[in-house]
């Protein structure tokens, strides 16, 4: 079965086969959470995209379905999004709720929005026969349409990327689309073209205080090279969107270099999950995978708090996860004396494991993690910078000049220890600091016969650990 192939995630998403990017479309119906994305089913390399299709009652374990969108006349399947039309205001549904997509239509270099409709939980498609639904209005880049209902005014709002901002349009019924208003220009980082905008509500758990997030990525300049997402917290009050920040303030999703694209899962009733395509635009096309490319992230539930006086956002791997440990190993609490080295229990499988670490606050120190000898990654803290880095030596396979690379992002102080969270699947590693406030994303491709060497390192000063546990994690393939 595929699940033996070399690199195959075992607790992410991927195609069975062929070239994948973005997620679109991601939405609960039903008991079902469904799972589209930009999919060329022709080749390993991007081409003309169609939307692939998986649903997922519990977001662990996936069923592939056959694929949902094909391009047409008027040009290929580009990123969208998708909802619940509750009320039936399409007239789609015959007064029942049902599904609805919304996506670009790109034909060259024309981008044009358009819907697709569902009258049988996603199974098939019927594209509206006026579409497109939006015109361009003479903006090259001009794509990527997420969709939600807005409450207080009692009209969808759609968010959609346009050059170095973003667009705002409302519609009563999904069909017919008026202008509101935009944002960005000069906002945040503008060394890239904005892509897959998203826009939704979260409590500030602190404060109380309702505030809108609006994520985005960046195809380029993201501050560990290549393509990222940023995000902005304000207000939205169906029409224009307001910053809490100053304009030169960015604000990373993510600060590793796999995660791009991300989309939030509409009509979910409790929680803001998340998900993002693992891969980055500098190498994508390259990764040596065989005969699929590219993985999804794990889902992340989001949650916004106040982080040393700012608010951010908080991510976490969702609650599901913990259902895939079979077995918690701890050790001892240990201390390292500079240059020190010790090896932390060794999961069964050396690449599907968890593992969660707590260092002391302590003085100047620079101590690292999971520094495998050869191929490897290296993640570390060092207070002298201040900063937590995850670096990637070579992969086995020289594919890109990129793939070799350090990320880092800065610390924050108000934590009495650093608490690490390290997601490990085959050829990716997710990194969670603190409670959340810091996320790094990397895929990870070591050599085949290389065990997995999970040791802590005192490289300058003294090293606390207070916990370190690994977790070994049973594949959803199974
Ligand atoms: C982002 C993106 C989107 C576009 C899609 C095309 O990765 O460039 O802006 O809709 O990919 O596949």
């Amino acid at each position: 079965g595929y699940y033996q192939e070399r690199y195959r995630p075992h607790i992410h998403f991927t195609p069975e086969q062929m070239w994948m990017n973005d997620p679109n479309g991601l939405v609960y119906f039903e008991g079902e959470y469904h799972l589209f994305y930009q999919y060329h089913p022709d080749s390993k390399q991007w081409g003309p995209m169609h939307w692939g299709h998986a649903v997922s009652k519990d977001l662990i374990a996936w069923e592939h379905l056959p694929v949902a969108l094909y391009p047409d006349d008027l040009g290929m399947i580009f990123s969208g999004s998708a909802v619940v039309d509750q009320k039936d205001t399409s007239g789609f549904f015959d007064g029942k709720p049902g599904l609805v997509a919304v996506y670009t239509h790109a034909d060259g270099d024309l981008q044009r929005q358009s819907i697709a409709y569902s009258k049988d939980r996603g199974r098939t498609w019927v594209k509206y026969d006026e579409n497109p639904v939006i015109q361009n209005p003479g903006i090259k880049d001009f794509r990527d349409p997420k969709v939600f209902w807005h409450e207080k005014t009692e009209k969808w709002v759609m968010v959609l990327a346009a050059g170095r901002k973003v667009q705002f349009y409302t519609s009563p019924d999904l069909k017919q689309w008026t202008y509101a208003s935009e944002f960005g220009e000069g906002w945040g980082e503008q060394k890239g073209v904005w892509e897959c905008p998203d826009l939704f509500p979260l409590t500030n758990e602190i404060s109380g205080e309702k505030k809108w997030v609006l994520p985005i990525g960046i195809d380029a300049g993201a501050p560990s090279g290549g393509s990222g997402t940023q995000y902005f917290i304000g207000s939205f009050d169906g029409k224009h969107f307001v910053p809490h920040q100053p304009k030169e303030a960015v604000r990373w999703l993510d600060y590793g270099k796999d995660f791009y694209a991300s989309q939030s899962f509409s009509d979910v009733p409790d929680r803001r999950v998340i998900l993002a395509w693992m891969s980055n635009w500098q190498y994508a096309n390259d990764v040596p995978t065989d005969p699929w490319r590219s993985a999804m992230t794990i889902p992340r539930e989001l949650t916004l708090s106040m982080v040393e006086g700012q608010e951010r956002l908080i991510q976490k791997p969702i609650a599901e996860l913990t259902s895939l440990i079979e077995k918690r190993m701890e050790k001892e609490p240990f201390f390292l004396n500079e240059k020190q080295s010790i090896e932390i229990i060794q999961p069964a499988s050396p690449f599907l494991w968890e593992m969660d670490v707590e260092i002391e606050k302590g003085g100047v120190f620079e101590g690292r993690l999971f520094a495998n000898e050869e191929a490897g990654l290296r993640v570390g803290i060092d207070r002298e910078r201040n900063v937590i880095y995850v670096q990637r030596d070579r992969a086995e396979i020289d594919f890109s000049k990129e793939y070799v690379c350090t990320c880092q992002a800065p610390l924050s102080g108000h934590h009495s220890s650093f608490h690490l969270k390290l997601v490990c699947d085959h050829s990716s590693v997710e990194l969670f600091l603190g409670d959340g406030e810091i996320s790094m994303t990397n895929l990870y491709l070591p050599a085949a016969d290389h065990e997995a060497q999970l040791k802590m390192e005192a490289v300058r000063g003294t090293v606390e650990v207070k916990q370190s546990s690994v977790s070994e994690l049973t594949s959803v393939w199974r």
